[in-house]
């Protein structure tokens, strides 16, 4: 990567960055849908593999195609690094797993996707590693959970499903006051609206799978850092143990990322039209989207976040009954706990995303039974309002 495409504009990245042509000098990225890569001599497969000669050896941890795409996701962040994992669960979990050992102390805020919790609560814990989960958005929460052995602070913001939103320049300071680094799922405000590193995130994890492929193909993750932290944790880590990234996948998502920019801002039109409506109809109880004045947090993300992103919380009026009758009703907008689609999609965190929580932990995160979350697709905006004012009767 050279200074001056780190200067261009993230529309422009996300079209040029980090191509690298074969000899064929083709137009689109190329496809090296290969394992491993022969060698001219002994000697040059010696020099690689003592890392004295740059270039690929074993698609497990290298491969042009994917270094495409770490690249390109690197000019998008602003970050000096990255990797591809094969999912967005196996960038969280290698990420946490690859710095963190036996008697080290994880602070999380509570408000995580569902699977995130599981890593938090279940699996870091069989393996000696201490968790505390906080309000996320409680900063004395946060100072009064740390201990001399915390090592990682994690969280999302907005947060899956009710959008929280968490002050990144304040918890990074107090991550970074015991020397803990800031972890941030940064999925639902993609790098296109929040660069977490500029608030101090020392990490920054992606599933790739939602708005970068935005088209419901593939499963895939990142996470970003600096050269140093991924090089001393991440590389090797990756290397030994495996979830790569498939060449193909990587593939379909640099293509994806052409199109991101006005994918995103699109769908991010169509959801302020439509949070507004919403928040004046009747059958809604109450709406969530960060950059609404109603919203709780919503000094903060106007502080951080350069716009309100295509995911909508909402409330229907009643109960489980209502809301499970109102999806029924939809019929453009189609019911998939997925997001960041081309397509509409809607879901009732309660019995999906969060189902493996206990009620009452559900409800302390705003989890209702008449909440649902929508992530607003490509569709046209009058459309999807007919859409939903129908099945809200
Ligand atoms: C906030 C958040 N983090 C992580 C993930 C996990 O990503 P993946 O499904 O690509 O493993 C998801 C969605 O599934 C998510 O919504």
């Amino acid at each position: 990567m050279t200074d001056t495409s780190r200067q261009r504009r993230a529309e422009t990245n996300l079209v040029h960055g980090g191509t690298m042509r074969s000899g064929f000098g083709e137009t689109s990225e190329a496809l090296f849908l290969t394992q491993s890569f022969v060698y001219d001599s002994a000697e040059q497969a010696e020099a690689r593999f003592q890392g004295d000669e740059p270039g690929f050896i074993y698609s497990r941890f290298s491969n042009p195609t994917i270094k495409m795409l770490e690249d390109r996701l690197c000019l998008l962040e602003g970050a000096e690094a990255c990797r591809v994992t094969a999912s967005g669960m196996a960038a969280v979990t290698a990420s946490m797993l690859c710095c963190l050992s036996a008697g080290d102390h994880v602070v999380a805020a509570r408000a995580l996707f569902g699977s995130c919790r599981y890593v938090v609560e279940d699996l870091l814990p069989r393996f000696g590693i201490q968790t505390t989960l906080v309000d996320g958005r409680d900063l004395d929460a946060w100072k009064a959970a740390r201990q001399p052995n915390t090592k990682v602070f994690f969280l999302e913001t907005p947060s899956n499903p009710t959008l929280e939103v968490i002050d990144l320049q304040a918890v990074a300071d107090i991550a970074h006051d015991v020397g803990a680094k800031l972890f941030v799922d940064n999925v639902f405000a993609t790098p296109l609206f929040q660069r977490p590193m500029d608030f101090g995130a020392d990490v920054v994890i992606y599933s790739a799978t939602k708005h970068m492929d935005g088209q419901g193909r593939c499963l895939a993750g990142a996470v970003l850092a600096s050269e140093e932290w991924i090089s001393d944790n991440l590389h090797n880590f990756l290397r030994q143990t495996g979830p790569s990234l498939s060449p193909f996948n990587a593939w379909v998502i640099l293509k994806s990322l052409e199109t991101f920019a006005l994918r995103v801002n699109q769908q991010t039109d169509n959801a302020e039209k439509l949070v507004d409506l919403l928040a004046e109809h009747g059958n809604i109880t109450r709406v969530f989207y960060p950059h609404r004045a109603d919203h709780p947090d919503h000094a903060v993300a106007s502080r951080q976040m350069e716009r309100g992103g295509n995911l909508i919380a909402f409330e229907v009026a009643g109960d489980k009954a209502e809301a499970f009758a109102f999806l029924n009703r939809l019929e453009i907008i189609k019911i998939s706990n997925n997001l960041g689609d081309a397509k509409s999609l809607i879901t009732h965190p309660s019995t999906t995303t969060h189902q493996r929580l206990e009620e009452q932990d559900r409800l302390a995160l705003g989890i209702k039974q008449n909440l649902l979350r929508l992530s607003v697709g490509l569709e046209h905006a009058d459309d999807l309002w007919d859409d939903l004012s129908e099945a809200l009767g």
